[in-house]
């Protein structure tokens, strides 16, 4: 039976980080389900649509596919009838956090497990409003996010900049 998890995130926009623990989450699992939170708490940068090619660009249709979720993540999860959530902790200061969400998760559906990578030591610095805040003030991201995220980055900022 083929092992698949769930990768759920803003990916606002998708860092080397997350591309790390995709590949490393494809050798563990036969197939990996990006899932691009809807979050209302969070005022995107990317349309959906743009943080999904960017998912698309980096990885083949094959093994990784991606889709989005509004609302729980159990009821998603259960919805596609995949019991594994996969995520990466960072800093010690991930720990609290991921620790209170995996068992939230297990207290809203004892039937679904959180199974932890540990991010590469390069990536323990970044997250994606770092690296906004980074672009927006002209700063290179080189190597933190794949090169066309990049690209988009100094598109985005240039246009923005050039409205104000
Ligand atoms: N490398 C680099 N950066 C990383 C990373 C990695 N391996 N893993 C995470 N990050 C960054 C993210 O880009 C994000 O940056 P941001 O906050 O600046 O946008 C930050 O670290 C936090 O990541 P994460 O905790 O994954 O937040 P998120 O917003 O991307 O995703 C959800 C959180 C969507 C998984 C979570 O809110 C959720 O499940 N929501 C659904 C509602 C629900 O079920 N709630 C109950 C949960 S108990």
């Amino acid at each position: 039976m083929a092992r698949t998890a769930i990768y759920p995130g803003s990916f606002d926009p998708l860092t080397n980080g997350h591309v790390s623990i995709i590949e490393r989450g494809l050798r563990v699992f036969d197939r990996v389900i990006v899932a691009i939170a809807i979050n209302i708490r969070k005022e995107p940068l990317f349309s959906i649509e743009e943080r999904s090619e960017f998912i698309r660009r980096e990885f083949g249709k094959e093994r990784v596919e991606i889709d989005t979720f509004e609302g729980l993540l159990v009821d998603y999860a259960a919805e596609r009838g995949v019991s594994v959530i996969l995520r990466g902790l960072r800093a010690v200061s991930d720990f609290e956090y991921e620790l209170q969400m995996a068992n939230m998760n297990r207290k809203l559906d004892d039937t679904i497990d959180t199974v932890f990578m540990m991010t590469e030591e390069r990536d323990f610095y970044v997250s994606s409003s770092l690296v906004k805040e980074v672009a927006s003030f002209g700063g290179k991201v080189e190597g933190i996010v794949p090169a066309f995220v990049e690209q988009r980055l100094v598109e985005k900022f240039s246009d923005t900049n050039q409205e104000e």
